[in-house]
């Protein structure tokens, strides 16, 4: 099989380009079965670190030359064949075989093609056990990075709803039961701090991740003299890993990025699932614009948010992949056994889903309609001002708060027998309950007294939003 890979997509043929391995021909007689070269080669997941594979060969080579294990003459054959192939691969016209297993040995293979024997100097004081861990963390590095920046996207359009609905007023839950007004842009703040924690988790990894494996070899490091810093450097890493036995078996880095994204998934996964409630006929706190809506087959009405509920679902994905690699990991013994090829699939598929998530969530976010008169008319029932009521009869009146919770019960059940709300009680239903009440009383059920007076640091007052909100625009400018 071949494939094909352009910039959008990976075409599959059926010829196969050569029958040698160049790679361990000296050693066997015979091919290889072709169910065994279905389980063995990895080219159709691994060809998309062909990038970082070509800049670590080029690097290498380079300090081969510098360190003098290798004659300039071919050292510049070698860069020269391999920039080739470099703009193949971008040009998406590079050609990929099955036969050749991986990466590594398919781009070692097409530089032979070019460069003749000359090529067979690069695998000199490397192997591809360091070689692959090596592209895999750059490869995430770079991922993590655009990770971040869409986040950040997100955050800015999140603080722009945010800004716009500071201080509407709606219905704050627990137990999905409503419990207390909050403000809208208080609400939608709480995910702008998820994602701040889901970057520095991503940026804490990213730095965890950068010490540079290459030049560890198979497992116990080389008799060349290579100048493992040189190639550290020149790859973006902050030092080579000091033990050459870790270097190739380590995969925590790979772990650390699969747990940042799937906290990160199910942050987006929570918010998903309350888009899907405010859109629902009861709540009608919102509308998903129809570019993220789809509609029924059947029902002509509807009008569903399948977008907000694949991202709900896709975090399944996501976290299925973190076990899946701990459960890889899990006993394995070192150094380097062929298990470890089954990580890169697992983190490309969270990275895939993440990444559409993040893009997703912001292109539904950014033409979601906000039903204000709703939201403030649902947060204007069920008794939700109750707990103002007895905070006020504590601090006015210095009861137990136990007393005064007491009294706002009474004064519940009396309501909820007359079928009205709290505000509706006449003064004198509140005096037969406790003789103390007056007419402030009104004052306090309001919702907007209530959200305004929630001044302490964090919470729900227009005017401590208003002051985070300020707070986060500096930060994200
Ligand atoms: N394709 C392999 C991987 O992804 C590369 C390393 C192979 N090493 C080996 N000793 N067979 O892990």
């Amino acid at each position: 099989h071949i494939i094909v890979e352009t910039d959008t997509e990976v075409v599959m043929s059926n010829k196969s380009l050569d029958n040698t391995n160049l790679m361990w021909g000296g050693r066997f007689s015979s091919q290889q079965d072709n169910i065994m070269e279905t389980i063995n080669s990895s080219i159709e997941i691994d060809h998309r670190m062909a990038m970082q594979d070509i800049e670590g060969s080029l690097v290498h080579v380079k300090m081969l030359q510098f360190k003098k294990i290798i004659p300039t003459k071919i050292c510049n054959n070698i860069i020269k064949g391999l920039k080739v192939i470099q703009d193949d691969v971008i040009k998406g016209k590079f050609i990929y075989d099955r036969k050749f297993e991986d990466i590594h040995m398919n781009i070692e293979k097409k530089l032979h093609d070019i460069i003749g024997d000359d090529a067979g100097y690069i695998h000199t004081a490397r192997s591809r056990n360091d070689q692959v861990v090596t592209d895999f963390k750059m490869w995430i590095r770079d991922s993590t990075k655009d990770l971040i920046s869409k986040i950040t996207k997100n955050m800015k359009t999140f603080l722009d709803i945010a800004d716009a609905n500071f201080n509407i007023i709606m219905p704050g839950y627990t137990h999905l039961q409503t419990a207390q007004p909050v403000t809208f842009g208080h609400h939608i703040l709480a995910y702008i701090e998820m994602f701040e924690r889901d970057k520095e988790r991503f940026t804490e990894a990213k730095k965890r991740l950068n010490e540079c494996p290459l030049g560890s070899a198979a497992l116990a490091g080389t008799s060349f003299p290579i100048d493992r810093f040189f190639t550290s450097e020149r790859l973006g890493f902050d030092k080579p890993m000091s033990n050459s036995i870790d270097a190739v078996s380590d995969r925590d880095f790979a772990l650390d990025f699969l747990s940042a994204s799937a906290i990160c998934a199910t942050h987006l996964s929570r918010f998903a699932e309350e888009l899907v409630i405010w859109a629902s006929d009861g709540f009608d706190f919102i509308e998903i614009s129809d570019s993220f809506s789809t509609g029924s087959s059947i029902m002509p009405q509807k009008r569903n948010p399948d977008a907000a509920e694949l991202i709900r679902a896709k975090v399944a994905n996501i976290t299925g992949s973190l076990f899946s690699l701990f459960t890889i990991l899990k006993g394995l013994p070192l150094a380097y056994s062929k298990d470890l090829q089954e990580d890169k699939e697992l983190v490309f598929r969270a990275y895939d889903n993440l990444s559409l998530m993040l893009d997703v969530m912001n292109g539904m976010m950014a033409g979601i309609i906000i039903k204000k008169d709703n939201l403030i008319r649902a947060a204007a029932s069920r008794f939700i001002t109750s707990t103002d009521l007895a905070d006020y009869l504590v601090s006015k009146y210095n009861y137990s708060f136990r007393k005064s919770h007491h009294i706002v019960g009474k004064l519940v059940i009396k309501a909820e027998n007359l079928d009205c709300d709290l505000k509706d009680l006449k003064l004198s239903e509140f005096r037969k309950i406790d003789p103390n009440i007056d007419e402030n009383v009104y004052k306090i059920l309001s919702i907007q007294n209530s959200v305004n007076i929630r001044t302490s640091y964090g919470g729900t007052s227009p005017s401590e939003v208003k002051k985070r909100i300020k707070e986060w625009k500096k930060k994200l400018k």
